[in-house]
């Protein structure tokens, strides 16, 4: 995995030399159809236990009484999808427009990830308040539940134990106003300015590429992301989307 590339830099020597542009598009072209091809072959067994839950709820029907069958069954929708889009390489600009209800998107979301929250015996407190005047959308469902996803995975990271993330949304005129709030530890004033760079990671382990694509995404929907944050007070991110 490629950390800390300097995007800028990479642009500046494949502009200056023709051989330099056509390695690092060779490279760029090899690594497109890697992330198709793992992306496919994952997207298989996930087809044959999607395949499988089916057949179990066709001959016991009474597990659609389990608290968790419904929320199991869309997360599973989920992944088959954003495998699809993968092995597709459909990069974040390019939007699938359906029309879909946005509380209903982030009250499932809200739902899965107290779920996980749970399962982890974490003591972090989802909170969330989504109301039902939010109206319809209009945009591309599964890369809003990338970015929204994405928000919600950093929070997690960024508190310890007793913490709290809320996760709330508000229609304000012509806009959706969605705010993943945290009171984890904050982001350095000096790491502001680049945390939404492709690959600018300051965890151990992080890809950097989160909230590149997140605001990639919500730039493609015309939207807006902005963040404020104090050290070891909390952060929170903004999203704000025309309907
Ligand atoms: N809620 C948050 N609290 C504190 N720091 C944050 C928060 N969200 C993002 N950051 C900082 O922004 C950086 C970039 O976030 P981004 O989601 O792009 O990448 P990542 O989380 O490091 O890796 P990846 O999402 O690819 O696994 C993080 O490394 C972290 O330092
Ligand atoms: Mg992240």
């Amino acid at each position: 995995m490629l950390h800390n590339i300097n995007i800028n830099k990479m642009n500046q020597l494949m502009e200056e030399n023709e051989d330099v542009k056509q390695i690092i598009t060779q490279l760029l072209e090899n690594h497109h159809t890697a992330v198709s091809t793992i992306s496919h072959e994952i997207r298989n067994p996930l087809t044959l236990v999607s395949s499988s839950l089916q057949l179990v709820q066709s001959q016991h029907p009474e597990v659609k009484e389990f608290c968790n069958w419904k929320q199991i069954m869309e997360d599973i929708d989920f992944m088959r999808q954003l495998l699809e889009e993968l092995s597709l390489f459909n990069n974040g600009n390019l939007l699938h427009y359906s029309v879909f209800s946005m509380e209903k998107l982030l009250k499932n979301i809200a739902i899965s990830y107290a779920i996980s929250l749970d399962e982890e015996d974490s003591d972090i407190e989802l909170i969330s308040s989504i109301p039902s005047d939010l109206g319809d959308f209009t945009g591309d469902r599964i890369k809003l539940e990338e970015v929204f996803l994405n928000l919600l995975r950093n929070a997690k990271d960024a508190v310890s134990a007793n913490g709290f993330i809320r996760l709330s949304a508000l229609r304000r005129d012509d806009l959706l106003i969605i705010k993943v709030e945290d009171n984890g530890c904050g982001i350095p004033k000096e790491h502001l300015q680049s945390i939404f760079e492709p690959f600018k990671t300051y965890k151990q382990g992080g890809t950097g590429l989160g909230l590149s694509l997140s605001l990639q995404i919500i730039k493609a929907h015309k939207g807006s992301i902005e963040v404020q944050s104090q050290l070891d007070k909390g952060t929170t991110f903004t999203i704000a989307l025309p309907i």
